[in-house]
């Protein structure tokens, strides 16, 4: 009696890869597809989840291309004719190339976006954008993303195209008399199938690279800046006739965004005080401020806060506060003041007046004083957002110092 041919089936990491990339891709089509919202407003979380999902695939894929290397495929079954082997050779070629150039051109589209909305993968790990993109003009930005939105999408339903193309092959080889291929990509649980000739290898490399080209990218910015790139911190000023305790003082931003409250903190900052109630005319404050420290407890703003039209942090690390012209208020509290605030932000000044309190109690001193900010005025945001559509258009500051003053 003939025996049934057993064909050899793929190996396990590469089957796991195949299957996982292939989910993806699925998922991928489908949020990419659905991502705006009935009044074609985008809807963030799919947007990022999107680019966590095709920064992965791309990681991925990374792994499966060396573990094909290395691990060469089993040959395609004899019964196949000499036509359909070239076909299958040409879809294969074309899906992978499309499943590296998908996620690549996604990722040259947000780093060139006129909107400076940072990837965060899975809100967690943050992915920056490709280097010297974020930084052209808005013009030549706002050309571009169309154009390459248009690329992706026209590869998007190229891939549709291909996988059809794929999935009706691997069938129509199951269902036909002869060999079949889909059985060798599926465990031997389920599929009359003979192991992998060669032992499997080259593991290390395959997911090392993987894993190399991940932590290189996602890892880079956070070594350079710990080295001192882009955070330049404030140094502690033991200037000034108060004592500050940063601990219990703190510089807070609120506004909202999308219609929903956000706040945050500067974490680094310092300040120097000469302050004398009996003498306003020599009192000033001078406050400088690390922007790259403002935490909002959402790694996407803090992570946007950072970029070109924002705070810019790698071209202007520090924003400082001149308080000067302090008078005696004459509002109902009979200690409230008000003080000029002269803010400079990349470079940009504006002057608003700050209106604050103090409370004394056991000798320590509770300074509470809050102001609006523009963002038009300081220019932030401005690219992609003048018309306050998504972030407030005014930021409230609030500022609580508490401080002894210093004895001679
Ligand atoms: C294998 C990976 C990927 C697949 C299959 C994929 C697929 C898609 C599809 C089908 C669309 C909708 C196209 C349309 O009909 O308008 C889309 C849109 C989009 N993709 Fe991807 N994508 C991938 C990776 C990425 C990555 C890695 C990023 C960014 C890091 C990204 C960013 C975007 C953006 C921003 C849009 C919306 C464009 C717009 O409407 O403004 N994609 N993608």
């Amino acid at each position: 009696m003939a025996q049934a041919p057993t064909s050899e089936r793929y190996t396990a990491v590469a089957m796991t890869l195949h299957w996982l990339v292939a989910l993806g891709l699925g998922g991928m089509i489908a949020l990419g597809k659905n991502m705006y919202d009935a009044e074609h407003k985008p809807i963030e979380w799919m947007f990022q989840l999107h680019k966590s999902v095709g920064i992965t695939i791309l990681v991925l894929m990374i792994a499966r291309v060396l573990w094909r290397v290395m691990n060469r495929p089993p040959a395609l079954p004899e019964s196949m004719k000499p036509l359909e082997k070239r076909a299958s050779h040409w879809v294969h070629i074309g899906l992978y190339g499309l499943v590296f150039a998908l996620p690549l051109s996604g990722w040259i589209m947000v780093s060139a976006s006129p909107f400076s909305i940072a990837t965060v993968l899975y809100g967690t790990v943050g992915w920056p954008h490709i280097f010297g993109l974020p930084e052209l003009a808005l013009e030549t930005r706002q050309a571009l993303y169309p154009k390459i939105e248009q690329v992706h999408e026209i590869m998007s339903w190229l891939l549709i195209a291909l996988f059809a193309l794929h999935v009706v092959g691997a069938i129509k080889h199951e269902i036909s008399d002869d060999e079949g291929v889909l059985k060798r990509m599926i465990p031997r649980l389920f599929g009359k199938t003979a192991p992998p000739r060669a032992p499997a290898r080259g593991a290390l490399l395959a997911f090392g690279s993987a894993f190399a080209f991940f932590g290189i990218i996602a890892g880079g910015p956070v070594i350079a800046q710990s080295l001192g790139g882009n955070d330049a911190g404030v140094q502690a000023q033991a200037e000034g006739n108060w004592l500050i305790n940063y601990d219990a003082s703190e510089i807070r931003f609120s506004g909202t965004h999308s219609g929903d409250d956000f706040s945050g903190v500067f974490e680094d900052w310092t300040a120097s005080i000469n302050f004398d109630a009996d003498d306003l005319a020599a009192a000033s404050a001078n406050v400088s401020v690390a922007t790259g420290s403002a935490r909002t407890g959402d790694t996407i703003y803090d992570n946007t806060l950072e970029a070109a039209e924002w705070f810019n942090i790698a071209a202007f690390p520090e924003a400082t506060v001149v308080l000067s012209d302090f008078v005696a208020g004459d509002g109902a509290a009979d200690d409230e003041m008000v003080a000029q605030a002269a803010l400079t932000i990349k470079e940009v000044t504006v002057s608003v007046p700050f209106v604050f309190t103090l409370v004394e109690q056991d000798g320590v001193w509770t300074m509470t004083g809050a102001t609006e900010l523009s963002r038009e005025a300081l220019y932030l945001g401005q690219d992609s957002d003048a018309t306050a559509d998504w972030v407030s258009a005014d930021i409230s500051v609030s500022v609580t110092v508490q401080a002894s003053p210093v004895t001679p």
